[in-house]
């Protein structure tokens, strides 16, 4: 009977699966599968009898690949399957970094038990105006799953739609989406774009991608959403770019020291993919992996 550790919980619907030929294992010691979300395993020690590692999730930064590799340790993680989790919240980083729907529910919780309040909001409520982000332009770094569901929903919401990626070619992944019309460099996409979104993967090349230099190039008032990882960013100078009014908002999916509670700066504690649709889809996507893996000796991310 194959034993699996999960060590940090993953939905329970992919596990049923597992539950007459797995057994579950409370030791890391005693697993030949471990199922992760986003615990950090960069200081455990792996057991002989560990086989595969199923990250449930697309970032596998919390695993160390290099040890892995030298121990045989095959790691799974699960591309697309919380993607669209994470569009959704990127639209609405949009949205909020647009509209000043957070500073209006602040103020309307001021007036708890004002009978006044309907009247007080007339009043106020221009204080909260906003902007729309139909017609206006979106930069797309990273044309993956989540890249690609992100340009297809701007689009439908009236943007216009740039992209750019590194490795997949910018006709392939407008192939998968409909009705994008530019494709750009980087350096276009800094020049052109009132938003940028960024879905590259954390690798020493895209660490800190968006620097001091990009942000130069960048449009006055730019709104710049990170809902990948937080250290493809030097959010130092970001803060920078907001005290200097070339940043209008940065709205980032990864609290930290540095972002928490500053100014323009709309931080949310990792919620992309946390979706009863999300977290399913990966837990299923995982456990099926290491089990074809385990039973049959296939390795594909599905
Ligand atoms: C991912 O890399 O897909 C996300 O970080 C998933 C998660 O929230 O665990």
């Amino acid at each position: 009977m194959f034993k699996y550790n999960c060590l940090n919980p993953i939905a329970n619907i992919g596990l049923e699966s597992f539950t007459e030929e797995y057994q579950k294992v409370e030791n890391l010691q005693d697993a030949d599968a471990v199922l992760v979300r986003s615990a950090a395993m960069h200081d455990l020690d792996f057991p002989n009898s560990l086989h595969a590692i199923a990250r449930a999730g697309a970032g596998v930064n919390n695993i160390p690949l290099e040890k892995c590799a030298e121990k045989g340790i095959v790691v799974f993680n699960t591309p697309g399957a919380n993607a669209n989790g994470v569009k959704e919240l990127v639209i609405a980083g949009m949205l909020l970094a647009s509209r000043d729907v957070i500073g209006g529910v602040n103020w309307v919780s001021t007036q708890k038990g004002n009978p006044d309040i309907a009247k007080l909001a007339e009043k106020t409520k221009n204080n909260f105006a906003g902007s729309e982000i139909r017609g206006k332009k979106l930069g797309v770094i990273g044309l993956g799953a989540i890249g690609v569901l992100v340009a297809n929903a701007a689009t439908h919401l009236g943007m216009e739609v740039y992209g750019y990626d590194p490795y997949v070619s910018v006709d392939a992944a407008w192939n998968l989406s409909r009705g994008i019309k530019h494709s750009k460099t980087a350096e276009e996409i800094y020049k052109e774009c009132d938003f940028i979104t960024i879905h590259v993967p954390l690798m020493d090349a895209t660490k800190k991608m968006i620097n001091e230099a990009a942000i130069s190039m960048m449009k006055e008032s730019v709104v710049i959403l990170n809902f990948a990882r937080d250290l493809l960013v030097d959010e130092e100078a970001v803060i920078q770019g907001v005290a200097d009014g070339k940043i209008k908002k940065y709205v980032v999916d990864f609290p930290n020291p540095t972002t928490a509670g500053a100014d323009g700066v709309i931080v949310i504690p990792h919620l992309g993919a946390s979706t009863e649709e999300s977290e399913d889809n990966c837990a299923i996507m995982a456990v099926k992996e290491v089990r074809d893996y385990l039973e049959n000796g296939n390795i594909k991310n599905s």
